[in-house]
């Protein structure tokens, strides 16, 4: 792209994948009907829609908001049709087991990322005194007379795990602590809604959570937090592409660190509540990164911030932290001109003035953003394919792009092409 491409204008940015799946999994604990606001309209939410449907629940969608009857549980199987598309299904597993005493989800497998385990999942339910085998490749959790408080210290902050652990405490007898937890925005998120339900929760969002188990939960309406990764993934474009946007409905203390990193590229930020503006005047600058649970850089801007570090001025390093595996997207950076080299979990880049346009593949959510990133800063038409990725992680794709001065659409329904030469 030779600067006619740039990003311009406002945008505003959808509720958060990865609280509205856990807020409608959380549902389940509470008889009648509750209601999640702010939920995006995408593949993984219908999904999790599904999930609970198969559970007997009922779900009816208007606009954002998704209404979650649990008045009654038909069934507590997660089956592998679905789980196997959706591997965030798995946070069924302790609301379930916690209401009904028992649950099977199918195993999820890993994924283009990394081998994505769930040991820390069953082994803090385990404690818990759930009795769990895993048999013809289902997670079967039983805990007849009830889940018990227990002290529960995580190998690894675990988002899921976390979460999983937080819905099957709240019902169970007497206190969990659950030390080393998991501290995105989103478990807080989760625990605000679990709390107006009727749980005791202290300490969410810290590395220390203590829940009081209670009796019973009562359904309550919860507004979704705004997704920071969609946010940040309109910041970033906004500084590959020189330009000059305005993300609305961002929360700008859920994204410190990436706006600090943009800073250090070159982009003046200007961040209000509810609001952050993003210019970048010149070429962006390297800069290194290290992703880590948060607080740290979350790890789902990993292959986005490589694709604007493909056309910084300098050599940036990159260290992925919590995926073993999530540099194979690198190859179709490669094949648009990207200067990148991998070992181990690092990649080094060398960054090249403007990409080239080629047929790439979306391999995962946030490696799809990342050739939408690049196809920006490339010369010529960009064609991606396997777009279902995308879209499982972003909605009102094309319409957000084009409100920003780029050409994007959609042949079919797996191909995506962004033009930057046609914007405005
Ligand atoms: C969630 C997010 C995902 C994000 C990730 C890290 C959802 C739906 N997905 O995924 O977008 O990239 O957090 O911020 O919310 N691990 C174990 N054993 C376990 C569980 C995890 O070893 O039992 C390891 C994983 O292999 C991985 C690391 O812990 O290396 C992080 O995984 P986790 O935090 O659990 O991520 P998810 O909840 O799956």
């Amino acid at each position: 792209m030779t600067g006619g491409g740039t990003l311009r204008g406002d945008v505003r940015v959808s509720g958060a994948k990865n609280a509205a799946l856990k807020l409608m999994a959380a549902a389940l604990l509470a008889p009648g009907e509750s209601r999640v606001d702010n939920v995006p309209r995408i593949l993984d939410c219908r999904l999790m829609g599904e999930v609970l449907a198969r559970l007997g629940v009922g779900v009816s969608w208007e606009g954002a908001s998704v209404r979650i009857d649990a008045s009654e549980l038909s069934a507590i199987e997660a089956p592998y049709d679905l789980v196997r598309r959706m591997r965030a299904s798995i946070v069924v597993l302790g609301p379930l087991l916690a209401r009904c005493g028992r649950a099977r989800v199918a195993m999820p497998g890993g994924d283009e990322i990394g081998s994505r385990p769930i040991d820390l999942h069953l082994g803090g339910l385990s404690r818990m005194g759930a009795e769990i085998t895993l048999e013809h490749g289902f997670v079967d959790a039983r805990a007849p007379h009830g889940l018990r408080g227990a002290q529960l210290t995580l190998d690894y902050p675990s988002v899921g795990a976390t979460e999983n652990l937080m819905m099957a405490a709240v019902a169970a007898r007497g206190r969990t602590v659950i030390d080393n937890a998991a501290r995105e925005p989103e478990i807080a998120d989760l625990a605000s809604f679990l709390s107006a339900m009727g749980a005791r929760i202290d300490g969410a969002g810290s590395s220390s959570i203590e829940i009081e188990g209670v009796d019973g939960f009562h359904p309550t309406a919860h507004v979704t937090i705004p997704d920071r990764i969609e946010a940040g993934t309109w910041a970033i474009a906004a500084v590959a592409s020189r330009g000059d946007v305005t993300v609305h409905d961002a929360r700008p203390d859920h994204m410190e660190l990436l706006l600090s990193k943009l800073h250090d590229a070159g982009a003046e930020i200007e961040a209000t509540p509810g609001r952050v503006r993003v210019r970048q005047p010149l070429r962006p600058r390297a800069v290194d990164f290290v992703t880590l649970p948060y607080p740290g850089l979350a790890t789902d801007f990993q292959p986005i911030l490589l694709a604007m570090l493909a056309v910084a001025e300098g050599t940036s390093i990159a260290t992925e932290n919590v995926f073993e595996r999530r540099f194979l997207y690198v190859d179709e950076l490669r094949r648009m001109g990207a200067d990148i080299r991998t070992e181990g979990h690092h990649a080094v880049v060398r960054g090249v003035p403007r990409l080239s346009a080629a047929p790439v593949r979306a391999l995962d959510i946030r490696a799809g953003a990342a050739m939408v990133i690049a196809a920006l800063v490339a010369d010529g038409v960009t064609e991606i394919s396997e777009v279902h990725h995308i879209d499982r992680g972003y909605e009102h794709l094309e319409e957000k792009l084009r409100a920003l001065g780029v050409e994007a659409r959609r042949r079919g329904d797996r191909r995506f092409v962004a033009d930057p030469a046609e914007a405005r």
